[in-house]
C-alpha cells in the first residue's frame, strides 16, 4: 500500500491505461477521482471500486470541466496528492503530405488541446489543492515525446510539448509540487484519433501492436497496460520519489537503444552462455 491516504485526480481514467493507473492506485491504498468524457466506462469503474472513486464526467478542453473535477475531489476527499493528465488522441501517424488542407486547422486545434491543453488545464484547476498537499504531476507523455514515427507530426509534436510542460511547470510550480513525466511505449487500448481526419471511432486495437512491437523493441514483447503503471507509484510516492522533479521516464521497452541489425543484440546469450533457455517471458 504505497499510496495509502492519497488522493489522485486521473484525466483518461476510464479507459486503457488511465483505467489500469485507477485500479493500480486503488489497490495501492489511494482514493481516485476519474476525469473522463465516457459516461459509461465511468459507470463500471464506479460498479468495481465503490466508493473508492467518484466520476468527473467532462470534456479535458473544458477549464470549467477540470474545475468541477477538482471541487468534486476536494468536496469528496478533502484533498489531491496527485494529479495525471492522461486523456489523449492519437493521429494514426498520418504524416504531413497526407493531412488534408481543409483539415489541417482543425486537425492540429484538436490534437493539441486534448494533448497539451487538456494537460495544462488540469494542473490549473488542481493547482491550489496540489499546493496545500506538497502534491505531484505526472503527465502521460509517449515514446512519441522523444523519438519520430510513434505519430505523425501532429501527435509527436504535442508529446514533445508535453515533455516542455515538465521542464516549465517542474520549475514553477518548485518547491511546493513536483512534476515529472512517464513516456510509454506502444499499449493496446482503445485511443482513438481526431474526428476532425475522420478518426474519432478509430481504436488503436485495430492496429496489429504487439506482433509488429515484438520485432522493434529490444525487450522482445509488448508489455501489458499494468505493466505500465509501476512507474506513476513510483513517482506519485513522497517516500520513493522525494527528489524526483523535471523528470521524464521513459518507459517504452528500450526504443533508445535499439541496434542498426537487430533490436536486441544479447538473443544470443543463452546459448553463448550455455544455458537452457527459460520460458521466454
Ligand atoms: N496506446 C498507446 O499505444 C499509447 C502509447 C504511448 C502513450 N499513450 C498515451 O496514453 C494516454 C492514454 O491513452 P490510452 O492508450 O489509454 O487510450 P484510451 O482511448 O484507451 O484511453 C483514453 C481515455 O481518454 C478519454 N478521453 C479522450 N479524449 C477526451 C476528452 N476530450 N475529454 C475527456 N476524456 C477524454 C477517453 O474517453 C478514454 O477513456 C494518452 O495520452 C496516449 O497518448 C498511449
Amino acid at each position: 500500500m504505497r499510496l495509502k491516504d492519497q488522493v489522485a485526480l486521473i484525466t483518461g481514467g476510464a479507459s486503457g491505461l488511465g483505467r489500469a493507473l485507477v485500479d493500480r492506485f486503488v489497490a495501492e491504498g489511494a482514493r481516485v477521482a476519474v476525469f473522463d468524457k465516457s459516461a459509461e466506462r465511468l459507470k463500471l469503474i464506479e460498479t468495481a471500486h465503490g466508493d473508492k472513486v467518484i466520476s468527473c464526467l467532462g470534456d479535458v478542453r473544458s477549464l470549467a470541466d477540470h474545475k468541477a473535477a477538482a471541487a468534486n475531489c476536494t468536496e469528496r476527499f478533502g484533498r489531491i496528492d496527485c494529479v495525471i493528465p492522461n486523456a489523449g488522441i492519437w493521429d494514426y501517424s498520418t504524416p504531413l503530405v497526407d493531412l488534408p488542407e481543409d483539415r489541417i486547422d482543425a486537425a492540429f486545434d484538436e490534437v493539441f488541446s486534448v494533448n497539451v491543453k487538456g494537460y495544462l488545464l488540469a494542473v490549473k484547476a488542481c493547482l491550489p489543492a496540489l499546493v496545500e498537499s506538497r502534491g505531484s504531476v505526472i503527465f502521460t507523455i509517449s515514446n512519441a515525446g522523444f523519438y519520430p514515427n510513434g505519430g505523425g507530426p501532429l501527435y509527436t509534436a504535442s508529446k514533445h510539448a508535453v515533455v516542455g510542460l515538465v521542464r516549465e511547470l517542474a520549475f514553477e510550480l518548485a518547491p511546493h509540487v513536483r512534476v515529472n513525466g512517464v513516456a510509454p511505449g506502444g499499449i493496446g487500448t482503445d485511443l482513438r484519433g481526431p474526428g476532425s481526419l475522420g478518426l474519432g471511432e478509430q481504436s488503436i486495437s485495430s492496429v496489429p501492436l504487439a506482433d509488429l512491437l515484438a520485432s522493434v523493441l529490444p525487450i522482445g514483447r509488448m508489455p501489458a497496460v499494468e505493466e505500465y503503471t509501476g512507474a506513476y507509484v513510483f513517482f506519485a510516492s513522497r517516500t520513493d520519489a522525494a527528489p524526483a522533479t523535471g523528470s521524464t521516464l521513459n518507459y517504452d521497452g528500450g526504443l533508445g537503444v535499439r541496434g542498426f541489425f537487430s533490436a536486441a543484440g544479447g538473443h544470443d546469450l543463452p546459448e553463448k552462455l550455455k544455458l537452457a533457455q527459460g520460458e521466454k517471458r
